[in-house]
């Protein structure tokens, strides 16, 4: 079974991608899908912008809405279940962020294609979506096929428990699939699984990808400073508006 509290001890984001997305919509109505626990949505509110947050797990949504009342923005949120590969909120954003790979949590081109088509129908003309992920490298020479071992990858803390985190991959270059598997090893010996799938992509298909949607690439950045994407970059920051 699921659990959010383990998901958002564990999921802590990458080095500076709070502040980065709050440059970026510092004051602006902003709708962030995939929002987890809120880590970056309750930030933004703080701003004085109003936020919705979509997800499409309960337990993520009930952390959100504790979290964001105990920051004392809880009436500048509102927080949503539902599947982010369609969704119909009736409304127009100057904001749509996707932070720490969650579009990859979409299972391939076609669903991420509905995805940036709800985007395009929720962006105001002037709006911007904004999302990054890693980038795995494209070339053969990629280092892992098949699978790795479990290996220790951190320890958290969880309702006062020390907990041993341990991670091992799976990769499927061809299929652009990767799944994370997660072992929770807690004081008392007992243990607790969970894995995550994910179908990443390269910046070419996300290009396409736009423009099928209505929506242009306006910056790919290799990372959170601006910098320009290269061969061997590890992470690419995405901009894009409406077509027209
Ligand atoms: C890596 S976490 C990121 C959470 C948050 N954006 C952050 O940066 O801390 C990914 C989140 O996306 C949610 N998610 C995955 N697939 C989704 C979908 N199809 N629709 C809505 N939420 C989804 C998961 O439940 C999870 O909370």
């Amino acid at each position: 079974m699921f659990r959010p509290d383990l998901y958002q001890a564990l999921h802590t984001g990458n080095d500076g991608d709070i502040a980065f997305y709050l440059s970026r919509c510092q004051a602006k109505n902003t709708l962030e899908l995939g929002c987890g626990a809120g880590r970056i949505s309750i930030e933004i509110a703080k701003t004085g912008a109003q936020i919705i947050g979509i997800d499409e797990h309960t337990g993520m949504i009930d952390i959100a809405k504790q979290k964001a009342t105990e920051a004392g923005v809880s009436e500048k949120c509102t927080w949503l279940e539902a599947d982010m590969e369609e969704f119909d909120l009736k409304k127009r954003f100057e904001r749509i962020i996707i932070p720490y790979s969650t579009f990859y949590c979409l299972p391939d081109l076609s669903a991420k294609r509905e995805c940036l088509k709800s985007i395009s129908r929720h962006l105001t003309l002037s709006g911007e979506l904004w999302f990054d992920g890693y980038l795995m490298p494209s070339n053969e020479e990629y280092e892992f096929e098949g699978h790795t071992e479990y290996e220790d990858l951190m320890e958290i803390e969880v309702n006062g428990q020390k907990v041993k985190v341990q991670e091992m991959d799976q990769h499927d270059q061809d299929e652009q699939r990767c799944m994370i598997h997660y072992r929770f090893l807690f004081e008392d010996g007992s243990m607790h699984k969970e894995k995550i799938h994910h179908h990443y992509i390269y910046p070419d298909q996300i290009k396409d990808l736009l423009k099928q949607c209505g929506l242009k690439a306006r910056y790919i950045w290799a990372d959170f400073q601006g910098n320009p994407l290269k061969e061997d970059s590890e992470r690419m920051i995405v901009c894009a508006k409406l077509a027209q």
